[in-house]
């Protein structure tokens, strides 16, 4: 029976800093709007970037001296949060508040070690058609099942941004599981995401959300789309790889502050161009494979099966697991 309060028990307690509010660059002593604008274009977009950037880099990219660029540097990191450092005991207990969400399927729980982790990034990749948003559907809907049937008791933010998002297949598994479907449908908080930036906008309405919502869940249903469609040039995929790379520990940062499990969906690039490397591995590639905790890749079987496969796990045991896809979502 589903709990009436949220549980808050395994929500992190301890308040959450407000995020501050990003200092322009133009504010730093010795950057002009020429200099910013130049610096910008190099990935350059925030102090934090700055900070820990090297001299050279920011002299070649703002092309001024290596003493101004050191002295702009110095200055960002006198501003720029650069984080604080958390006793071990601290680590400890929130490691102790994890959770797991079941993804409806014994197999893939198990190949997750016992579902989706909350504090972690789990991606779910594959071409078309392989099952991410039905998975991702899933996973929002049993995150509101109690913690012993596999859920978190809690609510999911769900950001769509290729309008995929069917409150009707939510209606459907959320009567696979047992789940009221209209009271499950209040606990999944869906924004349509129109392009990168607004993306990564929204996750910080999700803080806004998960200080008042228990969120134990935030999906990203895809990651990467918006992205790989905006910066389709040679030149741009390293502005593309920076702006992905702060998306991710923004979602990161959001899976840590709240308890919340993050899921992403990417789909595998099939570009007959690419020379080196497999052509069919997920966008974002190495930004993507640092943050992400878990790397499940999704491939079609025999209907309506799909085999999810972990790839790049440091602490799992490399294995496939079978899953369907049925009307009623996603089962063994
Ligand atoms: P892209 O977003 O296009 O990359 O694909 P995806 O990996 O997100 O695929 P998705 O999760 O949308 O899977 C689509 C598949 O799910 C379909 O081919 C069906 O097999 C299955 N599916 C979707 N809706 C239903 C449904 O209502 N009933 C059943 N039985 N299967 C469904
Ligand atoms: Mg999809």
């Amino acid at each position: 029976m589903p709990t009436k309060s949220p549980n808050r028990a395994a929500s992190a307690a301890e308040p959450v800093p407000e995020p501050k509010p990003e200092i322009p660059l133009e504010d730093l002593p010795g950057v002009g709007a020429t200099i910013a604008e130049k610096l910008r274009e190099a990935g350059y977009t925030d102090l934090m970037e700055l900070a820990v950037a090297s001299p050279g880099d920011v002299a070649e990219a703002a092309e001024i001296g290596p003493a101004s660029a050191q002295k702009i540097i110095g200055e960002a990191r006198r501003r720029a949060d650069v984080g604080q450092f958390e006793s071990g005991t601290t680590l400890l207990a929130r490691r102790k508040k994890l959770g797991r969400i079941t993804t409806n399927a014994k197999s893939l729980d198990e190949l997750l070690g016992g579902g989706v982790e909350t504090q972690a990034i789990t991606e779910f990749s594959g071409e078309f058609g392989s099952g991410k948003t039905q998975l991702a559907h899933q996973i929002a809907v049993d995150a509101q099942l109690p913690v012993d049937q596999g859920g978190l008791a809690g609510e999911a933010v769900y950001v769509d941004t290729e309008s995929t998002f069917r409150p009707e297949r939510i209606v459907d598994m959320a009567k696979g599981v047992g789940l009221d479907p209209e009271a499950t449908l209040a606990k999944i908080h869906v924004a349509r995401a129109y392009n990168s930036n607004h993306q990564m906008l929204l996750i910080q309405k999700a803080q806004e959300l998960a200080r008042e919502r228990p969120i134990r869940l935030l999906v990203v249903d895809s990651l990467t789309a918006h992205f790989r469609a905006e910066y389709l040039g040679r030149g741009e995929l390293a502005p593309r790889q920076q702006l992905l790379n702060k998306h991710l520990h923004e979602l990161l940062r959001f899976g840590d502050a709240y308890n919340a499990a993050i899921v992403v969906t990417n789909q595998v690039s099939s570009r007959p161009d690419i020379l080196f490397g497999d052509p069919t591995r997920p966008i974002g590639g190495n930004i993507v494979a640092h943050a992400a905790t878990y790397r499940v890749y999704l491939r079609k079987s025999k209907p309506p099966r799909r085999i999810a496969r972990l790839i790049d796990s440091p602490n799992l045991p490399e294995g496939e697991a079978v899953f369907s896809l049925t009307t009623e979502g996603i089962r063994e």
